[in-house]
């Protein structure tokens, strides 16, 4: 059934305003959550963080607006900071900051995986698998500290829904910002569909370069805090990449226009996906909300730019989060595309054999990495301690292991702490013939 968003039965503003006790509601019960309620909590709390940022920058950009609007607009952003703690809130005081970490990877991966393809536009979906493969990497990597530090195992967070292996290694993630920035859509060619995927898309990003930001420095282990701090780099050109796409000419209304009709769109879809009762009735009441923002952001569209909001986002609310497995698409994916690399000009990308010598993004990488790549001794830890690295891996995925480590590991620009497949093998060999003589001992 089609549900048209300028046509249904919002709350009024004047109603929207909740008290303290509603705004730091209790959180999901982190014995008992689904991972995909921790997803879609950790996820809606960037959208929101990207819609009450949006409204600051809206009224401190705006000119020769009406005050009474300049007001609305306001008043609509405190609405989006309620939200905004509510969501975020909802996080357990129990979970700790690797755990949560954990969460913001699954939903950059599976929330990827899904918009790659759901996308109609061929050149964005391209984008998003990129991007698709090193998120996928960043889980490997944080795994590898959760049970380390924390006694913590993968599917104690991502339940089996998603694969934690090797991607495309984020010591290679680190590029020249040239090559990062990609071509940015025609807003009168786009369809409001790919306008809003990549919104959707880039507020999580956001939100996990922010989480990093405000939490790595929480642990005294320091390759964990490098580790942090070399992601958290590559949370920013993922930031960087993706609102790359967005067309720099969409005016300020027609942009207000787009996150109300995004935060819509994801507060139906994971109204309609979640199942724990508790959580529910918050993306109900806060789909019902934005509803009225898009009617607000509609209203001062037509008066500002005397054009029909119709025109940007269509007559349809689309899902744009549906949290599943994406198990059979990311192994697709990674044996297709984990040998990709950026190329310059917002260009399709170079296979690792076709890259020239003066790539631009080998200085970055020489550089970030002279003293040593902290993912890569991420993966030496986990051999120090446990003997082998730690997975959790669909049987299909586990032959391709090696054979997907050779294939993404570039010759120039490389760490000098880089695991090679070798001691991959004989930290496997080695933790084979100690199980089996533990086995025979008992
Ligand atoms: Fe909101
Ligand atoms: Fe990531
Ligand atoms: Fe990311
Ligand atoms: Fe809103």
């Amino acid at each position: 059934m089609s549900f048209n968003p300028l046509k249904e039965k919002g709350l009024p503003l004047e109603k929207q305003l909740r008290n303290w006790h509603q705004i730091a509601a209790r959180p999901y019960k982190k014995q008992l959550a689904d991972a995909y309620t921790r997803v879609r909590q950790i996820f809606l709390n960037g959208i929101e963080v990207e819609a009450w940022g949006f409204k600051h920058q809206l009224n401190r950009y705006l000119s020769n607006i009406d005050g009474k609007d300049r007001e609305l607009i306001s008043r609509m952003g405190r609405i989006e900071n309620q939200q905004q703690m509510t969501c975020n809130w909802l996080c357990p005081s129990n979970q700790s900051v690797l755990e949560t970490t954990l969460g913001y990877e699954q939903v950059a991966v599976d929330l990827t995986a899904y918009l790659a393809q759901v996308e109609p536009d061929n050149y964005v979906k391209e984008t998003f698998d990129f991007g698709l493969l090193e998120d996928f990497d960043h889980l490997y990597r944080y795994a590898q500290f959760a049970y380390t530090k924390e006694n913590v195992k993968p599917d104690d967070i991502v339940q089996n829904k998603t694969d934690v292996i090797l991607g495309r290694t984020t010591q290679f993630h680190h590029n020249c910002n040239a090559l990062r920035l990609r071509k940015p859509y025609d807003k009168n060619k786009t369809c409001p569909r790919t306008k809003v995927n990549i919104l959707t898309l880039l507020s999580a990003e956001q939100q996990t370069h922010n989480f990093y930001a405000e939490h790595g420095f929480m642990y005294g282990d320091q390759i964990l805090r490098e580790t942090y701090a070399e992601i958290k780099d590559v949370e920013e050109e993922h930031v960087t990449m993706y609102e790359s796409l967005i067309a720099p000419d969409e005016t300020m209304f027609e942009k207000l226009l787009l996150h109300e009709f995004c935060e819509v769109c994801n507060y139906y879809s994971c109204y309609q996906d979640e199942e724990c009762n508790d959580i529910k009735k918050y993306w109900e009441i806060f789909l019902e909300i934005e509803l009225e923002h898009l009617k607000i952001a509609a209203d001062l569209f037509k008066k500002y730019e005397k054009r029909d909001p119709y025109e940007i986002i269509g007559e349809e609310t689309f899902i744009t989060s549906r949290f599943e497995s994406q198990k059979s698409y990311v192994q697709k994916v990674l044996n297709k595309e984990v040998n990709k690399r950026l190329k310059e000009n917002g260009e399709f990308y170079y296979s690792l054999d076709e890259i020239p010598n003066d790539w631009a993004s080998y200085e970055v990488q020489t550089k970030t990495s002279e003293v040593s790549s902290p993912s890569e001794n991420a993966v030496r830890i986990a051999f120090l301690q446990n003997g082998i690295d730690v997975t959790s891996i669909d049987k299909n995925l586990k032959n391709l292991e090696f054979e997907l480590l050779e294939k993404g590991m570039q010759k120039q620009g490389a760490a000098c702490n880089t695991v090679q497949k070798e001691e991959y093998l004989t930290a496997m060999k080695k933790f084979e013939e100690k199980k089996e003589l533990k086995s025979k001992k008992i």
